[in-house]
């Protein structure tokens, strides 16, 4: 790889101005779940395309029936081809309260550790990740002219509201987006020092179940004792989800469930991943899970079920005697394995049926869900991939799943064909979706150096 040192320099030399250029698309607040920012989407896309033009590709904003795709093109005949894919989109911002800083005002901190972070929503998800990946390439471009590989970029800006539109635009589109595989920067290390590739994604299927008991709040002292109470139905329902043993009693939900081979399991008992180590960082110790199964396993390979939010009666300030006349819940489940989000949602719903008193009614809005993924072990490009992040850590590469979504990573085999190597440098306490997001800036710097030598890698 004739030319890797000095794109490993430049990037080193770089690092302030690619700290500036990612700053700049930080600034923008493309909150994608949020209609109120729909022009700042739209801004964060052009903003992406500008730079990417820049750099000698040929990039463009496609517009979708929700927030635009940005596609930048830069082949290079004769060589492998890929699909890089990553969103431009972030997470709301609320409570705001607790934020050091304003979100969009980007800014270095230094932790009480000496870590120093870049400090902003999107910083690590997935904004700053994307940087890395287009840091490498703009590094090879300015250092030797040209890339290793021929690239398509695909960077959407609704991966937060569940990409939505983009199963069809890659349908719609498959000619054009064909590529040898497909990379995706945004996952995490292992910790700190350890690099990791992570082979399973787990799927979601996401519910609203709305309970309607009296077709108004009632008085509670004049029909309390009589009329049913949507908050209690709804509770029950919720209390009802898990046993004592962390399972979930939904009857049919484990179909599609597989074990873990002997030999992955091993491996991961060797992590040793502690509940003080996990669970301490946010102030907790004692796991909720399936009290059978390891931490691990908890949080990367079986299934899960959370309400994510509940609300009914009444919840300001001082007191009122009502009973509520509806109630809500949303309600989710991580997946695993073969588990079918379609089924899920047919066990789910008569599991909550069979908890509506006949005189009550329930609403269940089903939300488009993905299923999980699992990637082949023996990918060409994976020992490439372990290879360059090891040289450039200093360490063995580890395999892992992920607890995490990302749905579009079906379609890409689905409809394109397309395996997908998933290479992240996000750390457990990045903070992602919560206030104070931050990216170690050793993730950005190394995450960056990394892609070069996966890149070389790929093309030689
Ligand atoms: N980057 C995350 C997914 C992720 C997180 C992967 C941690 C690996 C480790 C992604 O942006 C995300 O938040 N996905 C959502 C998908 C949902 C909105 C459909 C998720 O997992 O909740
Ligand atoms: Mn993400
Ligand atoms: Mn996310």
């Amino acid at each position: 790889m004739p030319h890797l040192d000095q794109v490993l320099n430049d990037i080193d030399k770089d690092l302030d101005n690619s700290l500036q250029r990612l700053f700049a698309w930080l600034r923008i607040p493309s909150i994608s779940t949020d209609p109120a920012y729909k022009a700042d989407c739209r801004g964060a896309a052009e903003w992406l395309a500008g730079d990417l033009s820049a750099m000698g590709f040929a990039a463009s904003l496609r517009d979708t029936p929700g927030h635009p795709v940005v596609v930048a093109h830069l082949p290079k005949p004769g060589a492998p081809h890929v699909l890089f894919y990553g969103h431009y989109d972030v997470q709301p911002v609320d409570p705001l309260d607790l934020w050091e800083a304003p979100p969009f005002e980007p800014r270095m901190a230094t932790l009480s550790d000496g870590r120093k972070v870049i400090s902003a929503r999107g910083a690590c998800d997935d904004k700053g990740q994307v940087m890395t990946f287009i840091e490498a390439c703009r590094a090879y471009k300015v250092t030797t002219g040209s890339l290793p590989v021929g690239i398509t970029m695909m960077i959407e800006g609704e991966e937060e509201s569940g990409s939505i539109n983009l199963p069809a635009f890659v349908q719609a589109n498959r000619e054009e987006l064909k590529a040898d595989v497909a990379l995706v920067c945004d996952t995490g290390m292992w910790d700190r020092d350890t690099p990791a590739i992570t082979a399973s994604l787990r799927g979601l299927a996401y519910y609203e179940v709305i309970v309607r008991c009296a077709d108004r709040d009632l008085h509670s002292g004049l029909f309390g004792g009589a009329a049913r109470n949507p908050i209690h139905v709804l509770s029950r329902i919720v209390a009802d989800l898990h046993d004592d043993s962390g399972r979930i009693a939904i009857p049919g939900f484990y179909e599609g469930v597989r074990e873990m081979p002997r030999e992955v399991l091993e491996q991961w008992k060797k992590l040793d991943l502690t509940p003080e180590d996990f669970l301490g960082q946010v102030g907790l110790r004692i796991p909720a899970g399936e009290k059978d199964r390891l931490l691990i396993e908890q949080i990367q390979s079986r299934p899960t079920c959370d309400a994510n939010g509940i609300v009914g009666g009444y919840t300001g300030e001082g007191t009122k005697t009502v009973i509520a006349g509806e109630a809500s819940a949303k309600i989710s489940f991580r997946l695993v394995g073969d588990q079918d989000p379609a089924h899920v949602g047919e066990v789910f719903e008569r599991f909550v049926r069979a908890r509506i008193p006949d005189d009550c009614s329930v609403e269940i809005v089903r939300h488009k869900g993905s299923k999980a993924i699992q990637l082949p072990h023996d990918m060409p490009v994976l020992k490439k991939a372990q290879a360059a992040l090891s040289d450039e850590w200093g360490t063995d590469t580890v395999t892992i799943g992920s607890g995490g979504s990302i749905p579009i990573v079906g379609d890409f085999k689905r409809t394109l064909g397309l395996d997908t190597l998933l290479v992240g440098f996000g750390l457990d306490d990045d903070r992602v979706h919560s206030p104070n997001e931050k990216y170690d800036l050793t993730s950005f710097h190394k995450g960056t150096r990394s892609w070069a030598r996966i890149l070389a890698a790929i093309g030689a």
